[in-house]
């Protein structure tokens, strides 16, 4: 099959593009590289096209059976909320044209963002919660998604918290697991928000790339959790940091730097829809997916320079 990946150079996107390689599909991927990075396509050998999915005579050639859509600005704090917004926005109805046009299955990135401090576990059709603009340009891409259904196929994948191989190079806005596991590595204290309690659910990449192929062959067109239903606190993950890399380091606990207001403390999927609409559970569990990652990061190098 021939796939279009957006946002490939990017951690999700990377991951899945490199799948579909290893799977024998020929795969192009567009990348305009503001969080991603060619270091994460070491191997890859499709197409690279360096390009901004959001411009607005945006072109491509070629013909494609599926495009993934993971391209956006990711990070919530990126600092130009119109932009993020715009672009993002801009980048997915630029991709719905895209598809049309190659009578191509869509499958683009939602987020669970979109649930804010809601009840948990977050269920898709729950009240929403938009706390930032990165937030408010997936809703709205949901919303748009919807109208479509039953006019073509398109999956809406509203990931939790992804961490695995080829995140490093979102800096900041890279998972807990990287950021602490990295500072207890080198034998700092772990430095977690006052004090410790809050939860995520913390997704390996491998099981949010199968999420991803799976939503392929969808029953229907839908939006669904990746998630893996489990919600670990920070002061939980960082037992199991200690654990796996033989450290015994006391938490450094400060001051939430956010208004609180802003910030999500709290994340779990509920996953049955994802499971009868994609047939699709997560098989990593937290310790096995930190495993798996930390000694990739050890033959990888775990600095994103
Ligand atoms: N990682 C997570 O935990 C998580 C959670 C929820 C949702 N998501 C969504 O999944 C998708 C992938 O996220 P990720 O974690 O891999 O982040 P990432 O920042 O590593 O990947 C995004 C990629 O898109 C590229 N990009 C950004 N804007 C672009 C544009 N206009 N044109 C072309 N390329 C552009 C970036 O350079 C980057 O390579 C995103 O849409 C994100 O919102 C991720």
């Amino acid at each position: 099959m021939k796939y279009l990946v957006t946002g490939g150079a990017g951690f999700i996107g990377s991951n899945l593009a490199l799948e579909f390689e290893k799977q024998g599909h020929e795969v192009t991927i567009i990348d305009n590289l503001l969080t991603g990075n060619k270091n994460n396509l070491n191997g890859f050998k499709g197409e690279f096209k360096e390009a901004d999915v959001s411009n607005n005579n945006f072109k491509i050639n070629g013909r494609f059976d599926a495009i993934f859509h993971e391209a956006a600005i990711t990070d919530p704090r990126y600092p130009n909320d119109k932009e993020t917004y715009n672009k993002n926005v801009q980048g997915f109805k630029n991709m719905i044209k895209l598809a049309q046009k190659n009578n191509a299955k869509l499958i683009y990135a939602s987020t669970a963002s979109l649930y804010g401090n809601g009840k948990v576990p977050m269920q898709e059709d729950q009240k929403k919660e938009l706390l930032s603009a990165y937030g408010s340009s997936k809703w709205d891409m949901d919303n748009m998604a919807e109208k479509l259904f039953d006019k073509m196929h398109i999956v809406g994948l509203r990931y939790f918290n992804v961490f695995g191989p080829r995140e490093k190079y979102k800096g900041r806005a890279a998972s807990m697991v990287y950021h602490l596991g990295k500072q207890m590595k080198e034998g700092k204290n772990p430095r977690i928000f006052k004090f410790g309690e809050q939860k995520r659910d913390h997704i390996y990449v491998k099981d949010a790339v199968d999420a991803t192929i799976k939503a392929l062959n969808a029953k229907e067109s839908c939006i669904v959790n990746v998630g893996t239903g489990t919600a670990t606190t920070f002061s939980e993950l960082i037992k199991v940091l200690s654990e796996f890399l033989g450290k015994n380091l006391e938490p450094e606990y400060f001051d939430m730097p956010y208004d609180q207001k802003t910030y999500q403390s709290n994340t779990q999927a509920d996953t049955k829809k994802a499971k009868q609409f994609l047939g699709f559970k997560a098989k990593w569990d937290l310790k096995e997916g930190i495993k798996d990652y930390f000694n990739w990061l050890n033959k990888n190098g775990w600095d994103n320079e």
